[in-house]
């Protein structure tokens, strides 16, 4: 058994951020981080077009962005929550800035403030085209001089421990030797991250296979509004290797336009917003344009653009079109809609306290009302740096009763069972990602979804019966949660009635 006051589950901006807090408030606590493979590895690493934040208050103000993420939400946000985070913006900015996180300025000297979709102004600090490795590297480089912070890498969550509804813990699997440990903590911090492996075709990383949800919900605790998947409208195409990178948002910001293969500029069809209208509505407009023409991608078109502009903000960008063969001065980039982030998640409050005591949830895997049905572009970063924040704020100055954490903690039973047969993982994974691609992608309907649920109930039950029955790994625990995750997402679409944002049935 391993005693530790914080446990965090996951090393991206949400986990390292409150790690980062808490270990400066407490320097005589032990704070535990988790994380199930390198520990720079996350969704945050990925993040491309950078952080949404008012800090040009001549053009821009709190109220624009405020409405912005209202519109991209369509009706489901919750407005007081809406107004904390974005009014907490430049605080939390000043602060990655004294971590050491470096953001790019224009001649004048000051921030220089990109564009994305459903942005009525230029407010998107950024790193280049490599915003979250920067944010991810200085967070990081803090989190390492920290003496009282241990970072455990290739070390899985697997379940947590509670009972009466309340959280003493979890259970974790170290990945190198194999061994189950029992962390027995105060306060358990769940900052997982994303799902996007359950689509396969997704802009994430290997790593999001939603586990923190799918054990917060082992868990009992309350999971809301899973239906709302944001696809983004511009993954690369690449039919060769089926990967999903991304091409960001930002790039229609600085001038590119969408086509169709004759060429055709079709988002003025579909939205006065044009190419830059929010996600939901040029993901939609995307998938309708394909279904019409039978084609396989539509085409992003920067030949128009100042190229050595371009180089300078989209590096990563160019490079990957020019390894590619692409010479974006000439030819256009073919893009798809992938699985980029989930709005829904484990419902927090403005503390980031979940439904069971003891127990807290940051950044992608949280529900905490900013999203709604649709996020805006570049508010996740930003929601993540808040509300690890008012967690922060929340332990840092709550006085706690000393009886409630004596509680005799289990260790995992160990017993000697067979492996796994990991064809037998693989298959599964990718008949659920395709089952999930299916009837449950951008345009959903009852019919598709309920056949999905059927075949998602007969996987459940099999692999409660593979996981009674063998040794525990970490792929076959992913295929569990990947189950649940894909469970919940097509029962919540099912009792979902009403089209809103980046939710359409028919
Ligand atoms: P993550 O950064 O995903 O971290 C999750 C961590 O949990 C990882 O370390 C993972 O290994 C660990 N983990 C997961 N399960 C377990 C387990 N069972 N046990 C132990 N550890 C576990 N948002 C923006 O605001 N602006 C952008 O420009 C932007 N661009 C993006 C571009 C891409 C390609 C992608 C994929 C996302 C982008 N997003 C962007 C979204 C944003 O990056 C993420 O939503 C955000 O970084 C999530 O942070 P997080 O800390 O919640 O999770
Ligand atoms: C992008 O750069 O297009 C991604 C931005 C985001 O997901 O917020």
């Amino acid at each position: 058994m391993i005693q530790t006051n914080y446990l965090i589950i996951g090393s991206g901006v949400a986990g390292l951020t409150f790690a980062l807090k808490i270990a400066e408030r407490f320097p005589d606590k032990k704070i535990t981080i988790v994380t199930k493979a390198n520990a720079d590895e996350s969704n945050t690493k990925y993040a491309q077009g950078g952080i949404a934040i008012v800090t040009d208050k001549e053009e821009d103000s709190y109220q624009k962005h405020i409405e912005d993420t209202l519109i991209c939400g369509d009706g489901l946000c919750d407005r007081s929550v809406v107004e904390m985070v974005i009014t907490e913006g430049p605080k939390r900015l000043k602060e990655l800035i004294e971590w050491g996180a470096k953001f790019d300025k224009n001649v004048e000297g000051t921030l220089d403030l990109g564009k994305e979709g459903g942005h009525s102004e230029n407010r998107v600090v950024h790193h280049k085209d490599q915003t979250g490795q920067e944010i991810q590297r200085a967070i990081l480089s803090q989190v390492h001089k920290k003496e009282n912070i241990s970072v455990l890498d290739y070390h899985l969550a697997i379940d947590l421990i509670t009972e009466n509804n309340r959280c003493f813990g979890a259970y974790v699997l170290d990945e190198k030797t194999n061994e189950i440990l029992t962390f027995k903590s105060d306060f358990t911090l769940l900052a997982t991250g994303g799902i996007g492996h359950l689509y396969g075709h997704t802009t994430n990383p290997v790593i999001a296979t939603g586990d923190g949800i799918a054990m917060a919900f082992r868990a009992n605790a309350i999971i809301k509004e899973m239906e709302f998947i944001q696809f983004h409208p511009t993954a690369l195409y690449d039919a060769k290797t089926g990967t999903s990178f991304l091409i960001s948002e930002a790039v229609r910001g600085f001038g590119a336009y969408l086509r169709t293969k004759n060429g055709h500029r079709f988002m003025p069809d579909y939205d006065s917003r044009g190419d830059l209208a929010s996600r939901d509505i040029v993901s939609q407009s995307i998938d309708l344009e394909l279904k019409k023409s039978g084609d396989e991608c539509v085409y992003l078109d920067c030949t128009h653009l100042d190229m050595d502009a371009f180089k300078k903000h989209f590096p990563m960008i160019y490079e990957r079109c020019k390894s590619l063969g692409i010479d974006l001065a000439k030819d256009w980039i073919p893009v798809v809609p992938a699985q980029h982030y989930l709005c829904g998640g484990i419902v927090v409050d403005k503390t980031g306290k979940t439904s069971i005591e003891n127990l807290f949830a940051c950044g992608e895997c949280s529900r905490t009302g900013l999203h709604g049905a649709n996020r805006l572009a570049s508010n996740s970063l930003l929601e993540a740096l808040v509300y690890s924040d008012k967690i922060y704020n929340y332990l840092a100055n709550t006085s706690f009763d000393k009886s409630q954490f004596d509680h005799t903690v289990s260790d995992w039973k160990l017993v000697e069972k067979p492996s796994i047969n990991q064809y037998f993982v693989a298959k599964r994974k990718a008949e659920l990602q395709l089952l999930m691609r299916q009837n449950a992608g951008i345009v959903r309907n009852d019919a598709d979804l309920l056949k999905a649920k059927e075949k998602l109930t007969l996987w459940k039950n099999e692999i409660e019966e593979k996981i009674k029955s063998h040794q525990i790994n970490a792929e076959l625990c992913e295929l569990q949660n990947l189950i649940t995750i894909g469970t919940l997402i097509v029962q919540q679409s099912i009792d979902r009635n009403e089209n809103r944002g980046g939710f359409v049935k028919i």
